[in-house]
């Protein structure tokens, strides 16, 4: 089975939590894009999604699904959203598609966070996966000393401008025993504007995509 049918498969699985006239916090990526097309056929049951993405807002208003502003919603129930990386307690890397910082502040808004991976992406250790961090360009070259200090070995990320207008840099070498303290050392740096640890707000449910069909566990 290709990797690609596992990600579809576990986008699948992910609809099953999508209540009756909810909104859906959707995040970014290639899993995403399977749970956003699956989302035709039960569009008529949903009042609406808050982004992520420019680039997950354009497929769902292609959908004809009612793209939401963030500032007009005080609480939704679920995200959904894939990882680069997860852990056995839920924490994760994200990030690879640039789109960390708002998937972030989408996730904290949710009650419930349900991460669609294909099994590829669960680890043991977090760090093998080079960790995403988003920074204020004039920062950049700062960042990158003080995330040395910390054993990793960063490297821009140079064709990529976020949707925020900042740059990315991708940390390489780093064994992640402890996400949520790196997740806090790192975010504490000036210029930082966020790092693609998820820790301190990790997913309640992951749903992987496998050879025998899909694993679910719940925090
Ligand atoms: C984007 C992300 C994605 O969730 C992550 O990169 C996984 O992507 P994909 O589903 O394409 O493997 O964090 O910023």
């Amino acid at each position: 089975m290709s990797q690609n049918t596992k990600k579809q498969n576990a986008a699948r699985e992910a609809l099953k939590y999508v209540e009756d006239n909810a909104v859906l916090g959707v995040g970014t990526g290639s899993t995403v894009n399977y749970f956003i097309a699956g989302l035709q056929e039960i569009r008529d049951r949903i009042r609406g999604a808050v982004s992520s993405s420019r680039a997950s807002t354009e497929k769902l208003m292609q959908m004809g699904i009612p793209v939401l502003d963030l500032n007009e919603v005080d609480h939704f129930d679920i995200y959904v959203d894939g990882a680069d990386e997860v852990n056995p307690a839920l924490e994760m890397i994200k990030g690879g598609g640039a789109a960390l910082t708002r998937e972030k502040i989408v996730a904290a808004v949710a009650k419930k966070f349900v991460c669609i991976v294909d099994d590829s992406k669960t680890v043991d250790v977090l760090g093998r996966f080079p960790l995403p961090v988003e920074v204020i360009p004039m920062a950049r070259e700062y960042v990158a000393r003080e995330l040395r200090k910390l054993g990793g070995n960063p490297v821009w990320r140079q064709d990529c401008v976020t949707d925020n207008g900042n740059q990315i840099l991708d940390v390489h070498d780093l064994r992640i025993t402890n996400p949520g303290e790196l997740e806090q050392a790192i975010n504490a740096i000036p210029g930082v504007v966020t790092v693609g640890i998820f820790s301190r707000r990790g997913a309640d449910v992951l749903i992987v995509g496998t050879e025998d069909g899909v694993r679910v566990s719940e925090k």
